[in-house]
């Protein structure tokens, strides 16, 4: 079996150390491992497969002889970063929102659009946590039955803005319990027993930034234009997995049955759907797995070609670190990479 040299970038990050988790619980063929960080975390040691590896900081000599390159450092780093990791030789899977626009750069889901990786230039992009279940979910569906508008409202874990965020709900809750004044750090207001709809910046049209890469990467993901979408974005006071209520207009009439029985066979999606037994996907649920949960499907009574459904993942692990993992696995499945030994 080959073996690949994988370096990640941003390995102690909320996100880096589910790459490491990922890679080994998957067996990804690894030879050579390289952890890298900032100068905060150099000389931190940390286990890859029993195997105690140090902390190093990035710079521009850290990409010699890597076959991929995971990052998960922020956007700034990716940007300085990735295109030195390409020029080195690696293939880039990275977890920024600093490529997935740009259109020699793939963005892609292995469930969705595999063939992307192909046409890729050292960069591939990973989307964003929240397109990428909803775009597992919506697929197969849109596959069988062309999707006209999605309307989609988020609600999303604080794990998704990493391991500070963590702490800080963490904090505010004991603070609030214990009958204390909470000070906001890494959001513009409390979030524990609060919900906030403001993910990312403000743009000009009123969406947020967060809710406008739900818009684009959908379109992009699918090969589907003229897709209309709408998101609000809200971030809540759970740790981790990422919620959606999805409303869909399909072209003709698709029957809740019918969209349970194409999910129930379509890969990296679990039907989670019987009211009379308060089964539906919740993100308790849904922390530390691997699929994408649907369920409370019913036909949207505003309008003949609408269903209503609760999308439901652990933004960690799908939103992030395993697609990113798949992304590398479907390449070698497919031979387009070859370690360099
Ligand atoms: N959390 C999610 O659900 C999620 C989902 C999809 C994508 N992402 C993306 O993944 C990235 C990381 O997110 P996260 O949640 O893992 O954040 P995090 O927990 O705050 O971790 C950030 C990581 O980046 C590293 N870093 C910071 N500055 C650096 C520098 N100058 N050079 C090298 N490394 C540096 C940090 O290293 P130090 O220990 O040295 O500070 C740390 O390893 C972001 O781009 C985020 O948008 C996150």
């Amino acid at each position: 079996m080959k073996a690949f040299n994988v370096a990640i970038v941003g390995a102690t990050g909320m996100v880096g150390q589910e790459f490491i988790k990922v890679l080994e619980q998957r067996s990804f063929p690894m030879a050579d491992v390289r952890l890298y960080a900032s100068d905060r975390s150099a000389g931190r040691k940390l286990f890859v497969n029993h195997k105690e590896i140090e902390v190093k900081e990035t710079d521009n000599d850290s990409f010699e002889r890597i076959d991929v390159a995971l990052f998960s450092a922020g956007a700034d780093i990716s940007r300085q970063f990735s295109p030195v990791a390409a020029r080195a030789g690696a293939v880039v899977i990275d977890n920024s929102a600093a490529w997935r626009m740009e259109a020699d750069v793939p963005l892609v889901v292995p469930e969705v659009n595999p063939e992307d990786i192909k046409w890729h230039k050292g960069i591939i992009a990973n989307p964003n946590c929240s397109t990428i279940q909803m775009v597992v979910a919506l697929y197969p569906l849109h596959k069988v039955n062309p999707i006209k508008r999605i309307v989609v409202d988020t609600y999303q874990s604080v794990s998704g803005t990493g391991l500070a965020a963590i702490d800080e709900l963490t904090t505010q809750a004991k603070q609030v319990l214990g009958g204390g004044a909470t000070v906001p750090h890494v959001y513009p207001h409390q979030i524990a027993f609060n919900l906030l709809p403001e993910i990312d910046v403000f743009l000009d049209n009123g969406y947020t930034k967060e809710e406008w890469k739900m818009v684009m990467e959908t379109r992009k993901i699918m090969h589907a234009p003229d897709i209309a979408v709408s998101a609000t974005c809200v971030r809540v006071p759970v740790f981790i997995g990422h919620s959606e209520a999805v409303t869909v207009e399909f072209s003709e009439l698709m029957t809740p049955e019918e969209a349970r029985g194409i999910l129930a066979q379509s890969p990296g999606v679990k039907v989670l759907d019987d009211t009379s037994v308060s089964l539906y996907p919740q993100p308790w649920i849904a922390a530390g797995t691997d699929d994408v949960y649907v369920g409370r499907i019913r036909q949207d009574f505003s309008h003949p070609n609408g269903l209503v459904m609760w999308v439901v993942a652990d933004n960690i692990r799908k939103g992030a670190a395993l697609n990113a993992v798949q992304i590398a696995e479907e390449m070698i499945k497919r031979e387009w990479i070859s370690p360099k030994g």
